[in-house]
């Protein structure tokens, strides 16, 4: 593995792979690697002969500077992890690599980022297109692998990558869980050990809630269980549920209107950490 931290390097990198004829896959992440990093990173391994995963806390998407701050930094581990992978090369760019000067792109990303994270987190999503679109021009892969855990997420990127013309077949992967169902996330080592043996009742309360669509139980009263219950635990605030469209990602009044599926998408607040999670419905109809 190479680790490289120029975007020149990077580039340098990624045409002898396409000069070899190599299938070229892309794994953005922040570092602070877990299970589920590793789960997108073995799939491109299995599909492309070429595999490239960045680690870059990106903090054009960080609205509040106090997450930024203390979000978990581990690049020495990352890198034996990435090793490990067998990943081809890790970028582990520094921030004026990336931004030698503000990025103060803007970009249309449409409805899909103004519900949900993107009405909490102003300017989060434009953040993610800034540096995912950078990561796509220097790469320019055949694929680009995320994870379903950020489901908004990947609708903005599809979005991005749409209008600014990006040829690249966006990967959706499914979430990985720990053994108690929390979703694994970088944030996890952040909580409490009383907060961590609580954190799994998020899972726990959508599946349980996706087990009752089956019940003649209307969206707006399944929303509003969710919420109910969740609230209910000491520690444990709700920002907000919304069971939305999985393409559209806006929310759903009925089932009459969840033609492409219902996606329920959560963000709980325990203490000072931001934990994010969603669950699928089943068909109903
Ligand atoms: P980060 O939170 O490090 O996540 C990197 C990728 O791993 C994302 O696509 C995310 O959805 C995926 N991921 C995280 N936890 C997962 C889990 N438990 N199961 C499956 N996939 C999981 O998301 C970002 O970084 C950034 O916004 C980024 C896209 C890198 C842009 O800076």
């Amino acid at each position: 593995m190479e680790i490289i931290s120029t975007v020149a390097a990077l580039r340098e990198a990624v045409a002898g792979a396409r000069t070899a004829g190599l299938t070229v896959g892309l794994v953005p992440t922040m570092g602070a690697l877990h299970a589920g990093h590793l789960s997108l990173i073995e799939r491109a391994r299995k599909e492309c002969g070429f595999v490239v995963v960045s680690v870059f806390v990106n903090p054009t998407q960080f609205n509040n500077p106090d997450d930024l701050r203390t979000y978990p930094r581990t690049v020495e581990a990352d890198c034996a992890k990435l090793e490990e992978a067998a990943v081809d090369v890790a970028f582990v760019p520094a921030v004026e690599e990336i931004y030698p000067e503000p990025d103060t792109r803007v970009f249309d990303l449409g409805p899909v980022a103004d519900v949900m994270e993107g009405a909490m987190r102003p300017g989060h999503f434009n953040g993610v297109a800034q540096i995912v679109s950078k990561l796509f021009d220097y790469v320019r892969p055949d694929k680009a692998y995320f994870g379903e855990k950020d489901f908004q997420q990947i609708a903005v990127i599809r979005r991005m990558a749409e209008i600014e013309g990006f040829d690249i077949d966006i990967v959706a992967c499914p979430i990985k869980r720990e053994a108690d169902g929390l979703a694994m996330s970088s944030r996890n080592v952040r909580l409490t050990k009383e907060q961590r043996e609580l954190a799994p009742v998020i899972h726990q309360v959508l599946s349980d809630n996706a087990d009752m669509a089956g019940d003649g139980l209307d969206l707006v009263s399944l929303r509003e269980m969710v919420i109910e219950e969740i609230n209910s635990y000491d520690g444990m605030e709700v920002e907000y549920y919304e069971i939305v469209d999985p393409m559209t990602l806006q929310p759903l009044g009925s089932w009459d209107e969840a033609k492409n599926g219902a996606v329920g998408c959560i963000t709980v607040w325990m203490g000072d950490v931001r934990l994010i999670d969603n669950i699928r419905y089943p068909e109903i109809n």
